[in-house]
């Protein structure tokens, strides 16, 4: 069966961010998959032109696929699209959302490619190769202290109803680094600790296509991807991650799973 190359994941996921782009600034149809879990046209325009590529390159692959589940195939060659990271940004205008897609053979992810249409950054990754930002190789952070470091989060679309609703970790951190961004896209946020803008990133409760293509970029830029066990699966249920410089990994960890008499030792 056929195989992709990095450049074949680039070439769609710049078609696509064409297609988020373009529409950006027009009203949307918006959609409700859940109280505050939005989907809009575009979600369904950027994820048709992917998918029908694909199929067409690459018959008989598996894809995983946000809005339409996907198409049955190959369980050896598996596709995760996520046509547009970022939808509640783009619903209302916010400049921050991208493109991603990642390639799996026989169980390991092999490429992997995140595009920000708005700012034309490509970030992308081939396992044992490198990762890359337009072309220039990235690495990630060389932060050691946490209370140096700058985090980014996100929050489940359940949160309002969930008790895994991640607000306590975010207590936790924001009391012990410089700072924890909400941005709002997670391939992206994953994009930006692979080039060392960010240092840590967890989140709870995702699915595939948000964290494969990012994890990969992350992980081939040198920083440590683990679920928040300290695995290294992260693409399997409950799907949580945690991505961080390699200086400040353990420490994350470590706040995440510290025992709530242990954050406040006078009660
Ligand atoms: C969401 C974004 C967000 C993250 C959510 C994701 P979507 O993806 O990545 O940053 O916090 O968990 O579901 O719905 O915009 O594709
Ligand atoms: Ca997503
Ligand atoms: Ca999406």
């Amino acid at each position: 069966m056929n195989s992709p190359s990095l450049a074949d994941l680039q070439h769609l996921a710049r078609r696509a961010g064409q297609i988020l782009r373009a529409a950006y600034e027009q009203e949307h149809q918006i959609g409700y998959k859940g109280v505050i879990d939005l989907v809009t046209e575009v979600d369904h325009q950027s994820e048709a032109l992917i998918l029908t590529e694909i199929q067409r390159l690459f018959p008989g692959h598996r894809i995983l696929a946000e809005e339409s589940g996907g198409v049955a195939g190959a369980d050896g060659h598996i596709w995760y699209v996520d046509p547009l990271d970022g939808t509640v940004n783009y619903a209302h205008g916010v400049p921050f959302f991208s493109v991603s897609i990642a390639y799996s053979y026989q169980g390991l992810t092999r490429l992997g490619v995140v595009y920000d249409p708005m700012r034309d950054e490509l970030f992308a990754a081939e396992r044992g190769q490198g990762a890359w930002l337009n072309g220039r190789p990235l690495c990630a952070s060389s932060a050691t202290e946490l209370g140096k470091s700058l985090l980014v989060t996100g929050f489940p679309y359940n949160a309002w109803v969930t008790p895994d609703d991640n607000i306590e970790n975010f207590a936790r951190f924001s009391k012990r680094s410089q700072g924890v961004r909400r941005l709002g896209s997670a391939a992206l946020d994953l994009c930006y600790i692979a080039a060392g803008r960010l240092d840590g990133y967890w989140e709870l409760t995702l699915n595939p296509w948000d964290v494969a293509a990012g994890g990969l970029i992350a992980e081939q830029a040198g920083a440590i991807v683990t679920n928040l066990q300290g695995a290294p699966d992260y693409l399997s249920p409950p799907n949580s991650i945690l991505a961080a410089a390699p200086g400040i990994h353990a420490a994350m960890l470590e706040v995440l799973h510290l025992q709530p008499a242990a954050l406040n030792p006078e009660t």
